[in-house]
């Protein structure tokens, strides 16, 4: 695992065993954001929400949504997955939570009002939390970490928001198949939102095949566009 910079200053991981970085060099904190935070998380109406993650990898989606439950007020049980957990080591030098002066990373909007010195950092929280279990990190956020592998998983429960971030389809073909989508649709609330990075043709199709309406947004910095599934009874 080698950890990298990226063109807005925050860190990715570069998966040798994958050949792939775990974000967009072009921006991490800008690319999750935009997909799962902006085309997700904050589209769903609920005050109450629960997001299901493929692939924990940094954590990065998940400090984010904490951030924005903290926001907004509204209450998000957080669960994910993840089959190669990465070393507290890696973890430890990842720069997150010191982006800039805030954890939120937007100084000039800054709403998070978090110290990153405070034994409070809660990106710490979110990686010290065992896995299988849920466990509370604030009043606003909860985080159940998954290990297991994804292609042999089901999903407990019913959900209101997807990030879909496993590495690409040319990686991991079996992470993006019909059968996949089909899977999460079925354990989808009426209104459930799903989020991607990846605009490939093959995939929009696979959503589609399961259920999801689909549209194509912008994308952030370096990507054209990414892809929003909808489930719509
Ligand atoms: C693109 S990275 C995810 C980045 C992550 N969301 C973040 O914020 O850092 C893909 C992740 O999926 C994980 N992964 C790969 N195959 C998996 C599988 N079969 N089941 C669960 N997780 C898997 C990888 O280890 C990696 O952490």
């Amino acid at each position: 695992m080698k950890i990298v910079e990226t063109q807005d200053g925050s860190h990715t991981v570069y998966a040798s065993a994958f050949d792939e970085h775990y974000h967009s060099t072009n921006g991490a904190a800008q690319e999750s954001r935009h997909i799962f935070i902006n085309a997700g998380l904050k589209m769903c109406e609920k005050t109450e929400i629960r997001v299901f993650e493929v692939g924990f990898g940094t954590g990065l989606n998940a400090f984010l949504a904490l951030l924005e439950a903290e926001q907004s007020g509204k209450k998000v049980f957080y669960s994910t997955i993840e089959l190669y957990p990465l070393a507290a080591e890696d973890i430890e030098k990842l720069n997150y939570p010191q982006l800039t002066d805030c954890h939120c990373g937007q100084v000039q909007n800054c709403h998070c009002g978090l110290d990153p010195q405070s034994p409070e950092n809660y990106f710490q929280k979110i990686h010290a939390a065992g896995w299988g279990s849920r466990v509370e990190i604030t009043p606003h956020f909860s985080i159940e970490k998954i290990k297991a592998d994804f292609t042999e998983f089901d999903l407990e429960e019913n959900v209101d928001v997807i990030f879909f971030d496993a590495f690409s389809p040319e990686k991991q073909p079996e992470m993006w198949s019909e059968k996949i989508f089909a899977k999460l649709y079925e354990h989808c609330n009426e209104g459930a939102i799903l989020t991607t990075y990846c605009a490939k043709g093959s995939v929009r199709r696979a959503m589609q095949t399961a259920g999801f309406a689909v549209e194509r947004l912008p994308g952030p910095p370096g990507k054209r566009e990414i892809l929003r599934g909808i489930k719509r009874i």
